[in-house]
């Protein structure tokens, strides 16, 4: 598996590609696909859970996910995003919640939707060997404040201020840091000033590495946001599959000979 070095040493020469998977057979197709790292994020939330935002995710529904994940990936590095108040508000209790991801789940480092806030944890995580994988822009944990999912970093003191907090998650040894809906010149920027990799969704073509939610890369999702791309129709194809199946079944097609038992005389049974 690719470990914190490795993408270290990709940055700058080689795109790095994480795709979300959220359960064991997406995690075998984006790992056997060569996908460098596997993001299990919160977005399970709103994607597979039925949530309409991210925050009601909880500590048990993503370590069930990350243990699905973990048990399905042979080579991909595996990162566990933390979800909602499962960290910043107490420390130890911080500590513990991430390191059960990697104790407990499999997971070989965890992303924590970044700000202020942030900083002295990323600290205390990277110091006890938990590596944090930084997220600045646009944070969907704060859709509350936002009032929806708006672009981040448009303003100049905004922008700075992007800058500032991705500085300061390096300096407190974060591995990687995920630009979500920024400006591209703004991605372009951290990325210059940053010598650890940088990851971007909705952040432009600068970045050290890309990342999309698997739901909508794979055309899963009924609707996916516009710096979004569906690289194909898997919607389509299970919902002609099911409508073949049903066809099937109820015009007796289905089972055929070939998928029944042969019959046998219920004597030899016993
Ligand atoms: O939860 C998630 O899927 C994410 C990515 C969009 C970066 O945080």
């Amino acid at each position: 598996m690719p470990t914190v070095r490795d993408l270290h040493a990709k940055t700058g020469s080689e795109p790095i590609t994480m795709l979300t998977a959220y359960d064991a057979p997406a995690a075998e197709v984006v790992d056997e696909a060569g996908v460098d790292v596997v993001l299990v994020g919160d977005s399970v939330g709103n994607t597979e859970l039925g949530y309409e935002t991210t925050l009601p995710v909880t500590v048990d529904e993503m370590a069930s996910r990350v243990g699905a994940v973990s048990r399905a990936t042979e080579d991909a590095m595996i990162v566990a995003d933390m979800p909602f108040l499962s960290y910043g508000v107490d420390e130890s209790e911080s500590v513990a919640n991430a390191g059960r991801m990697l104790k407990e789940e499999g997971a070989h480092a965890v992303k924590l939707e970044s700000g202020p806030h942030t900083v002295d944890l990323t600290e205390k995580l990277v110091q006890l060997g938990i590596p944090v994988m930084a997220h600045l822009g646009l944070t969907p944990q704060h859709v509350n404040q936002y009032g929806g999912y708006p672009r981040q970093g448009t303003t100049q003191k905004a922008a700075d201020r992007i800058l500032e907090l991705a500085r300061d998650h390096e300096d407190a040894g974060a591995f990687s840091l995920v630009l979500e809906h920024v400006p591209s010149n703004l991605a372009a920027d951290v990325t210059e000033e940053l010598d650890v990799p940088t990851i971007g969704i909705g952040a432009g073509p600068h970045c050290d590495g890309q990342v999309l939610v698997f739901n909508d890369a794979v055309g899963l999702t009924e609707w996916s946001p516009s710096f979004s791309k569906q690289f194909g129709d898997v919607r389509g194809e299970m919902t002609a599959a099911v409508e073949d199946y049903v066809s099937a079944v109820e015009k007796r097609e289905f089972p055929a000979e070939e998928h029944s038992h042969e019959e046998t005389d219920l004597e030899d049974l016993y």
